[in-house]
């Protein structure tokens, strides 16, 4: 029996994840705290999770030509995303199949293979062995397809952004995604030809499980107390004309934001009602940044009646959207978290570039983009910093043992505040923890599941 035969299996009661009780240990309205402690726990997530459903991995920008290649993780699986010499985009275990070392430690590069640096095999991007040293030293056939790179069986992109899951029975990934991706779709469409690149990252490592950063995703009720700081520098900076979250502030619930969950874990928390909508709706919102002055001005000289209509373009795009287990859009920014063990996460933010379409003139769209980095840094640099500690202390708050439930009931039993809509999705009010209920629903559907895992390699 292969390993993967023995996950596949029907549950016993001795294979290690049938002895949780999944129902009690996540409930309608909390979750038990060892579903983040939990070693054992996390090491199911690994597989029925970061194996079982869809995970994010890359962005097609990052490897846009042939042979290029850049390296992720797929839960903790080390992996290779390689655009091979066909085009075609495969993601490869970074595992050599001689001994197990990583073939390759570089974050990104050019190659069409990968020479490990332990014995020497060497191994086409395909993953197809070519070829190792002294061959005369082996008794068996060097061409087994079993010497070849194991890869994830399953890697589709959608519109750019690339998924990839191990499991045989998962929907396709456009049904998977359902009504989430029409709003990804709207994030894109905002953008010249519908198009963005990805620049590099501001990386975080915190030290907490990876579900306290999708528990946070969508959440709209800690803004005015968490991030309180930020907002007061951007509204001193401001004055009257209050800037960035300023919406959070008095009664978050009366405002015409809102969230909604899509089904599958999916959700986006929607703060674009709460616009102006004209040419510079977006621009005025955004909170002050050095040097953003002196582009305004410039592109009135330059573009008239055009100019705000092309600074919304570097303005974040106000709302979050989800994909579970561990991709958000947010603003003008894609942000990934990488689970590294039950008590330790990276949450990484990669910036994003527009690109000509022929419609925006090239200096506006070179300045745009200069603008963009500017805009981009405010919420990594000054608000990331205050979520990222509140779930460290989280973390350190749960291990107190004896008090174990952790509640996630805000909005929960009040008729009529929470509306399914005629398509099956939930819509609430930004500050209610329905979106958490309901991505939880779907990761006990997932820990409950036996998942149709397997790899492939070439023959
Ligand atoms: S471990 Fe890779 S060649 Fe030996
Ligand atoms: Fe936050």
């Amino acid at each position: 029996m292969t390993a993967l035969d023995k996950i596949n299996a029907p549950p016993t009661r001795l294979s290690g994840t049938a002895l949780y009780d999944w129902d009690y240990l996540v409930q309608e309205d909390r979750a038990h705290r060892l579903i983040y402690t939990d070693p054992a726990i996390f090491e199911a997530e690994m597989t029925n999770i970061f194996g079982g459903t869809w995970t994010y991995l890359a962005h097609e920008s990052e490897i846009p030509n042939n042979n290029d290649f850049i390296t992720r993780r797929l839960g903790l699986r080390p992996l290779i995303v390689v655009r091979d010499g066909d085009g075609k985009i495969r993601a490869l275990y970074n595992r050599c199949t001689h001994r197990g070392t990583t073939l390759c430690r570089w974050d990104k590069g050019n190659s069409k293979s990968f020479q490990c640096p332990y014995h020497g095999w060497n191994f086409l991007n395909t993953g197809k062995l070519r070829g190792v040293p002294w061959p005369d030293g082996y008794a068996e056939d060097m061409r087994d397809p079993k010497y070849n790179i194991a890869q994830v069986p399953r890697v589709e992109s959608y519109r750019g952004f690339i998924f990839v899951t191990l499991n045989m029975d998962a929907l396709p990934l456009v049904a998977h995604l359902g009504p989430i991706a029409k709003v990804i779709d709207e994030w894109l469409d905002r953008n010249p030809g519908g198009k963005v690149v990805v620049c590099e990252a501001n990386r975080f490592r915190y030290r907490g499980n990876w579900k306290l950063a999708y528990d946070n995703s969508c959440d709209g009720y800690h803004v005015a107390y968490s991030h309180r700081s930020l907002l007061e520098t951007e509204n001193r900076f401001a004055g009257e004309n209050a800037k960035g979250m300023a919406y959070y502030r008095n009664s978050p619930d009366t405002q015409a934001m809102y969230m909604r969950y899509t089904g599958h874990g999916n959700h986006f928390k929607d703060k674009r009602p709460n616009l102006e909508k004209r040419p510079g709706g977006l621009w005025a919102l955004e909170s002050a940044h050095p040097g953003m002055e002196h582009y305004e001005a410039e592109f009135i000289r330059r573009y008239g009646d055009r100019a705000f209509a092309l600074l919304d373009l570097a303005g974040s795009e106000p709302v979050n959207i989800n994909v579970f287990p561990n991709f958000s859009l947010l603003g003008n920014h894609i942000q990934v978290f990488e689970p590294i063990g039950v008590e330790e996460t990276n949450a990484i933010w990669y910036g994003t570039m527009i690109v000509d379409d022929g419609h925006v003139p090239a200096d506006a769209i070179t300045d745009i983009n200069a603008l963009r980095m500017r805009t981009q840094e405010g919420f990594p640099n000054f608000g990331e910093v205050d979520d990222i500690a509140n779930f460290e202390q989280i973390q350190r708050g749960l291990m107190a043992l004896e008090d174990e439930w952790v509640y996630m009931n805000r909005g929960f039993g009040i008729p009529g505040r929470i509306k399914t809509n005629d398509d099956g999705t939930i819509t609430a009010p930004a500050t209610d923890e329905a979106f958490m209920r309901e991505h939880f629903k779907e990761w006990k559907r997932l820990m409950k599941a036996r998942p149709n895992l397997a790899i492939q390699r070439e023959p």
